[in-house]
């Protein structure tokens, strides 16, 4: 079951964030992230809907192995989706799919074949690489291949090997880069997303925002 597809034009953390910034706007100085985590339990900051974190494990999020670590060493240039799995309130294991924007892909290609403007110093040895697989245009999820992704929605296209930048279509900026280290065979997150993943289309909104995760994680 491919539970990361968002094909319900259900409420999204954008159109909340738009809402909620307008409600910000409208009381005065009142924090757009209090208000995503207050004022609606929809968004409500928890352990399952929190992004990829320091420490975390990527594991399949389709197929037979889903929720099973990912081996670098299974890994190809095909795309490889992943979610990440990290601890809950009880040190128990959780995959943090409360979020469907954290839907990521996994790619591990030649030697040589991953340049800039990816930070291959966030790769694992310079060739196997994550990103968001969320579209930075409208939030659709992306498909393709190490070669090149594609957008179903409005035929963005993004190039893997090249940091995911965009080099078709609408979609307003790169696939964000997940940074990322061995651990063993698996791969663990490092940190936050390099860059601000969908929705968020200010840096001030996405730097606010992981203020607020590490204070509710401290
Ligand atoms: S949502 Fe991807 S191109 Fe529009």
């Amino acid at each position: 079951m491919t539970r990361y597809k968002r094909q319900d034009p259900e409420l999204t953390r954008r159109k909340f964030i738009n809402v909620a910034m307008g409600t910000a706007a409208a009381v005065g100085g009142v924090s757009l992230i209090s208000t995503l985590g207050t004022a609606n339990p929809i968004f409500r900051l928890t352990r399952e809907n929190m992004p990829p974190l320091k420490g975390d494990i990527l594991v399949h999020a389709e197929g037979s192995k889903e929720g099973q670590p990912i081996a670098i060493s299974e890994l190809g240039t095909d795309l490889v989706r992943a979610w990440p799995m990290g601890k809950g309130e009880n040190g128990e294991d959780i995959i943090r799919k409360g979020d469907p924007n954290n839907i990521l892909v996994v790619y591990h290609f030649p030697q040589g074949q991953l340049v800039a403007p990816t930070n291959l110093e966030a790769t694992i040895q310079g060739q196997t690489v994550a990103y968001s697989d969320i579209c930075t245009h409208a939030g659709c999820t992306v498909g393709g291949t190490g070669e090149g992704m594609l957008c179903p929605c409005h035929s963005g296209q993004y190039a893997p090997k090249r940091g995911c930048v965009v080099v078709g279509g609408p979609p307003p900026r790169p696939l964000a880069q997940l940074p990322i280290a061995a651990q063993g065979n698996n791969i663990v997150v490092t940190g936050f997303f390099l860059t601000m993943p969908y929705p968020y289309i200010h840096e001030a909104e996405w730097d606010e925002f992981k203020k607020t995760v590490e204070e509710q994680l401290a």
